[in-house]
Parts: structure tokens; C-alpha cells; sequence
């Protein structure tokens, strides 16, 4: 091996390292990306009904949409068949498809619903508790299910 080619075999070694060894163009970088997003907009949903940030209504609306969004993104990042390094996704995922499946719609299904809540003016946290903490146990069910951790 010459040096050169050396130098590029360590660079792209150290970029995948530099993100926990997950090249982000693989399918399981992909969903890994959009699960955290996924998390993110969850979280500043939650987090303004919970009162750690201001309630804004249209903000709170924009986020609903942007979730609603998310929420039907990851799945095609699946890859027919499960990758060995790096996946928390369980066995499962890939043995009981129609179980997974039926647990994204249901995610989607709620995330819908949250948009629908979520435009209901006047603007009211107070309305939207119920829809947000459906999304949650949403996310939280398939965890239990196909997540390992
Ligand atoms: C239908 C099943 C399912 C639903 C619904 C679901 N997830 Fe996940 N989630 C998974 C699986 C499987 C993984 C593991 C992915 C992997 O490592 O291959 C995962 C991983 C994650 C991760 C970790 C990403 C990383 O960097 O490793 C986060 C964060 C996450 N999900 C957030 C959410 C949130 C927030 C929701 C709800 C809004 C949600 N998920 C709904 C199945 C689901």
C-alpha cells in the first residue's frame, strides 16, 4: 500500500469514526438521522407543553407538521436485511415485519392527529396534551418491541 493511498484509508476511517463508526450515508446512518430528529421536534413539542419552553401556538402548529413529516421517513431506511455493526434495532424488526409496520402507522396515525389538534384555534397547550402524549407512547411501544436498549 503506498502512502498516499494509506492517508485516504485512514481519512475515511477517522470520518466514520468521528460519528460513532456510521458511515451517514448508509441506510442505518439515514434512519439513525431522522430517528434523532424525530427526537428533537418531539422533545421541543413536549417541552413547551410541559412549560420548559414558551408556548407559541403556530410554532407548536409548524412543529406537528415537521413531525408528522419525519414520522413516515425512517422506515425505507430499513434495508432487507439487518446490518451487523453499529444497528440497536432487534432481529425482530426484519422476523416480524408486519408487527413493525403495523406499529409505524400507528406512529403516523398519531403524528396525524397531532397535526389536526394542533390547528385548532384559538391556540391552547392545554388542548394538545393528549394528542402529544399518543405520539409518545407511539415511539415509546415500538422501543419496547425493536429497539435493543
Ligand atoms: C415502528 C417502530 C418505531 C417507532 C414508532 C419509533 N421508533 Fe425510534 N427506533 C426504532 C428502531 C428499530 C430504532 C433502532 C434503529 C437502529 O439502530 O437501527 C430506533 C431508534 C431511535 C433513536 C436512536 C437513534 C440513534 O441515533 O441510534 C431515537 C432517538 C428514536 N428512535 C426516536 C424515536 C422517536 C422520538 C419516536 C416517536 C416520535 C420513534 N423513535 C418512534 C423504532 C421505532
Amino acid at each position: 500500500m503506498t502512502l498516499k493511498r494509506l492517508s485516504v484509508v485512514l481519512l475515511a476511517c477517522l470520518t466514520l469514526c468521528a460519528c460513532g463508526g456510521v458511515d451517514p450515508n448508509s441506510p442505518l446512518g439515514q434512519r439513525k438521522a431522522i430517528f434523532k430528529q424525530m427526537l428533537k421536534t418531539g422533545e421541543d413539542l413536549g417541552g413547551m407543553l410541559r412549560g420548559r419552553i414558551a408556548f407559541d401556538g403556530p410554532k407548536f402548529a409548524d412543529g406537528a407538521v415537521k413531525l408528522d413529516a419525519l414520522s413516515h421517513e425512517p422506515w425505507k431506511h430499513f434495508p432487507q436485511v439487518r446490518e451487523e455493526d453499529h444497528t440497536s434495532a432487534k432481529n425482530d424488526v426484519w422476523e416480524k415485519q408486519a408487527r413493525f409496520e403495523q406499529m409505524a402507522r400507528s406512529l403516523e396515525a398519531a403524528t396525524g392527529e397531532l397535526v389536526i389538534a394542533s390547528q385548532v384555534q384559538p391556540y391552547k397547550a392545554s388542548n394538545l396534551g393528549p394528542a402529544v402524549q399518543k405520539v409518545e407512547d407511539a415511539c415509546s411501544a415500538c422501543h419496547k418491541e425493536f429497539r435493543d436498549h
